[in-house]
């Protein structure tokens, strides 16, 4: 119950799905939090449920205005950090042909430079032995059709976690990748497609996945955890796949 005791802990993403569940679960393990969305809705319930000490912030984090902003409450608030969880993403199904220069610059401004800037804007609280955990996916190398530019922000994660593990183990700080699979949350149910479309990807997952069904955020908040912990000490570097096995019979 006490993994995380005496720790404080900033999730990015932290309002639904996967960030939600880990902040659950973060508490509960002792961590004071701060924890950051963007739909009104979603920041004032989880508000409501994590309790007055909790930080819950409205913060785009693809924005390096509101990440300076974030980071002075952080700091203001906590000190230091002593686990930084990347978990903030967007994702839109589009074909080839109708990805926009919005769209693009969206995914990529959210799900990549957001990232980097964030662990960049954070390095002055983090403290001599945090963990930095970002949240990649499977499309990283895999091929997605539909999710291309989603795939391939996802893929520079990969890069970027394995860069800034060796630029940063010196000071003490580790920094590891959570590699989800298909994950029953809040943002994969409000994908937008139709309906019938949905559950035809959906039915289609289940069928190929070898433990047949999706995963849920609780199951990917145990790795954070583990992450997050000082069990993993001495993991650097590494990106965890959370799939339930779907990835080694998608995988070339
Ligand atoms: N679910 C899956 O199958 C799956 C698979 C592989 C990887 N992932 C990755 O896992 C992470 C969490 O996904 P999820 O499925 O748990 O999604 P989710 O339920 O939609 O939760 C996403 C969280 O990120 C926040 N967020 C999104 N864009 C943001 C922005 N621009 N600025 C600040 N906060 C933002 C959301 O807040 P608002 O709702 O307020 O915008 C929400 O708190 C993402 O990085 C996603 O790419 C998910």
């Amino acid at each position: 119950m006490d993994r995380l005791k005496g720790k404080t802990a900033l999730i990015t993403g932290g309002t639904s799905g996967i960030g939600l569940a880990t902040a659950r679960l973060f508490r509960a393990e002792g961590a004071r939090l701060a924890v950051t969305g963007r739909d009104a809705e979603r920041i004032a319930d989880t508000q409501k449920e994590l309790g007055s000490e909790t930080l819950v912030i409205r913060s785009e984090a693809g924005s390096l205005h509101e990440i300076d902003a974030l980071m002075a409450q952080v700091k203001n608030h906590f000190g230091q950090l002593d686990v930084l969880f990347l978990n903030a993403g967007v994702a839109a199904p589009a074909p080839v042909e109708l990805v926009s220069e919005s769209q693009f610059d969206e995914i990529m401004g959210v799900n990549f430079k957001g990232v980097f800037f964030t662990i960049q804007k954070a390095l002055p609280i983090l403290s001599g032995n945090a963990s930095i955990i970002v949240t990649t996916s499977i499309t990283n190398r895999t091929g997605s059709p539909n999710f291309s530019i989603y795939g391939a922000s996802k893929a520079a994660l990969r890069s970027l976690v394995q860069s800034l593990s060796l630029a940063l183990i010196g000071r003490g700080i580790r920094v590891n990748a959570i590699n989800p699979g298909p994950i029953d949350t809040g943002g994969f149910n409000r994908l937008p497609l139709p309906q019938e479309v949905f559950q035809a990807i959906k039915g289609d997952i289940e069928g190929r996945s070898p433990i047949k069904r999706l995963g849920t955020s609780e199951e990917v908040a145990k790795v954070a955890l583990f992450l997050a912990s000082d069990d993993s000490a001495y993991v650097v570097g590494e990106e965890i796949v959370v799939d339930g096995g779907i990835s080694l019979v998608c995988l070339p």
